[in-house]
C-alpha cells in the first residue's frame, strides 16, 4: 500500500514546495540573468578581465542569481533585508530613515565600498561582487522600492491568466517567464540604444537611480486593483517597461562595475 501512497504523496508534496517557491519574492532567474549579460557586453576590458578572474571564468549571468541561492542558508540571513527597500511613495529615500538591518540601497554601497577596498580578501571580493550583480538586478524591479503596508506587493492579490498570483509576483516573474524566452534571447532582443543614451542612463547617483525607479513603482501601483484578472492586456501594456528595466539595470551594473575594476 504504501508503495502505491508514496509516490502519490511525492508528487502532491513537490507542488506544494514549488507553489511555496512561486510567492517567494524574487526577480525572476531569467530577469537576473539578462541583467548579468547586458553588463557583461558593456564591461571594459580592464574590469572584464579583473572579473572573469575573480569568477573563474564564469559569467556575470551565470552568477546572477547567487543572491537568492543563498537566501535558504541561515547563515546568510543577515543579508535577507538587503534585495529590497519599502518606504513611502510620496517620500525619496534620501528623506526616510535607513533600517538598520539595511536594504538594497545599504546592500549596493556596502558591496562597493568593500569591493574597493584594498584590503579586503579574495574570498570576501568573491561574495560580495555575486551579491552587487544580483542586487543592481532586484534595485531595477519597480516592486524591490515598494511600500511597506503591502511589502512591495505581495499583499495585493491578483489573478495571472487564471491563476493566483500577486503584482510584486507578475514583476518578480508572470511577466518574464511567461513570455518564453531565454536569458540569451532577451538580452539579444532588447532595445539598441545610441551611445548617448547609454551614457546617459549609466550617469547620475544611486539615490537618482532609486527616484527614477520609485516613478515606474508608483505607476505600477496604479496599474492594478485588488482582485483584477491580468493576462495578454497588461503584458501588452507593460512589456516595454520590463525591457527597459532590464536593459538599464544591466548598463547601469557594467558602469558600476567599470568604476570599481577601472
Ligand atoms: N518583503 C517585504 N517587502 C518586500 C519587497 N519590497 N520586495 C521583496 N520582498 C519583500
Ligand atoms: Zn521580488
Ligand atoms: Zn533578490
Amino acid at each position: 500500500m504504501i508503495n502505491r501512497i508514496l509516490p502519490v504523496l511525492l508528487v502532491f508534496l513537490s507542488g506544494l514546495t514549488a507553489s511555496a517557491a512561486g510567492t517567494t519574492p524574487f526577480w525572476s532567474k531569467t530577469g537576473h540573468r539578462v541583467i548579468g549579460e547586458v553588463a557583461q557586453m558593456h564591461l571594459s576590458r580592464k574590469a572584464g578581465k579583473a572579473i572573469s578572474d575573480l569568477l573563474e571564468g564564469e559569467t556575470l549571468a551565470e552568477v546572477a542569481n547567487y543572491g537568492d541561492d543563498i537566501k535558504s542558508d541561515r547563515a546568510f540571513s543577515e543579508f535577507s533585508p538587503w534585495h529590497y527597500v519599502n518606504f513611502p511613495a510620496d517620500k525619496a529615500y534620501t528623506e526616510v530613515t535607513p533600517g538598520p538591518q539595511g536594504d538594497v540601497v545599504q546592500g549596493i554601497e556596502k558591496c562597493i565600498s568593500i569591493l574597493k577596498d584594498a584590503r579586503t580578501s579574495r574570498k570576501d571580493k568573491v561574495f560580495y561582487l555575486k551579491m552587487l550583480i544580483h542586487l543592481v538586478g532586484d534595485l531595477h524591479q519597480p516592486m524591490h522600492i515598494g511600500r511597506a503596508e503591502d511589502r512591495g506587493g505581495n499583499d495585493i492579490q491578483l489573478q495571472w491568466f487564471g491563476r493566483g498570483s500577486n503584482l510584486h509576483r507578475v514583476w518578480d516573474s508572470n511577466l518574464i517567464d511567461d513570455y518564453g524566452m531565454s536569458y540569451s534571447e532577451l538580452a539579444r532582443t532588447l532595445p539598441r540604444w545610441p551611445g548617448d543614451k547609454i551614457r546617459q542612463i549609466q550617469q547620475g547617483t544611486l539615490y537618482e537611480w532609486v527616484e527614477e525607479i520609485q516613478e515606474v513603482t508608483n505607476r505600477v501601483y496604479a496599474s492594478v486593483e485588488v482582485g483584477e484578472k491580468l493576462g495578454y492586456r497588461y503584458r501588452y501594456d507593460w512589456w516595454d517597461t520590463v525591457e527597459k528595466q532590464l536593459l538599464i539595470g544591466g548598463l547601469r551594473l557594467a558602469a558600476v562595475l567599470n568604476d570599481i575594476y577601472g
